[in-house]
């Protein structure tokens, strides 16, 4: 009989993975208080992504994208991680090799302690020059001006926007971790945004058990081993506490 949420059948495969990995979306973050793009209440109902979050909006009109940008820094840097990411910070403790491939550019699971994050769209707090492509953190910026680069290019942040290739090096080893993980989590997301939406199913495809997490249906649901529904913030604690507490039991 299952202890909770989540199958005897995941709880074992945890035990004996090798590797694991879980794609992460917006629905993590939203019980921190992160907005997330679709559904209800989510940012791309209030704004345009075709205005915002492409790079010819942004060399249209720099300062509404750095507005924009501004806003959501101010509110990433007032929350906090929830029990959602701490208790997959936790999971890297308890698997051999396990690695959270992320769409979020939030930073909030390296912040609740994960080591091996794979930002796919890059992370809200850095930024990047569109002319000599040099990386600048730590900017504290809030003035009117737009900010610049040493070499008088325009500073940009260092996400990915509609139409952009997502880092290479962070793709690879999405692609890695996807094709070789025994375990493959997808929490949060509503999986309609190529390449991290075929991840479940390519991983699938590789043999991995996949399992789903999320408040609602997605259109990867029918596809995956195990759909669990609910909040990614009283789930995640739950399958760690239940993956830990077979682990000391020896069953
Ligand atoms: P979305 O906003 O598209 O989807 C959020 C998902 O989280 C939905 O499926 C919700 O049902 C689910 N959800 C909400 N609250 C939850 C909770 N507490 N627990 C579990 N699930 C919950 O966000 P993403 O899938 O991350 O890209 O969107 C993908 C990409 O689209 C983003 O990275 C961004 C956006 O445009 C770029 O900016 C390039």
């Amino acid at each position: 009989m299952p202890q909770g949420p989540f199958s005897e059948e995941l709880i074992g495969r945890l035990k004996s993975a090798q590797r694991v990995a879980a794609l992460t979306g917006a629905g993590i973050s939203a019980e921190s208080g992160v907005p997330t793009f679709r559904g209800q209440d989510g940012l791309w109902k209030r704004f345009r992504p075709e205005e915002l979050a492409n790079f010819d909006a942004f060399l249209r009109n720099p300062s509404l994208v750095w507005e924009w940008y501004q806003y959501r820094r101010r509110i990433i840097r007032e929350v906090r991680p929830n029990p959602g990411h701490a208790a997959l910070a936790q999971l890297e403790g308890l698997v051999p090799d396990f690695a959270v491939i992320t769409q979020n550019v939030d930073g909030l699971h390296q912040r609740a302690g994960s080591r091996k994050v794979i930002e796919l769209h890059g992370n809200i707090h850095r930024n990047r020059c569109i002319q000599c492509g040099k990386v600048v953190e730590d900017l504290e910026w809030e003035g009117d001006e737009l900010p610049h680069c040493r070499c008088g290019g325009l500073l940009r942040p260092d996400v990915v926007w509609f139409g952009e290739l997502l880092p290479e090096e962070a793709l690879a080893q999405a692609y890695l971790y996807t094709r070789t993980s025994d375990v493959f989590l997808t929490i949060g997301t509503s999986a309609v945004v190529q390449p991290a939406a075929s991840l479940p199913l390519e991983a699938k495809e590789y043999g991995a058990y996949v399992v789903e997490v999320n408040i609602e249906s997605t259109p990867i649901t029918p596809w995956v081993d195990e759909h669990v529904r609910g909040r990614a913030g009283e789930l995640l604690p739950k399958l760690v506490e239940a993956l830990a507490r077979s682990k000391r039991e020896g069953r």
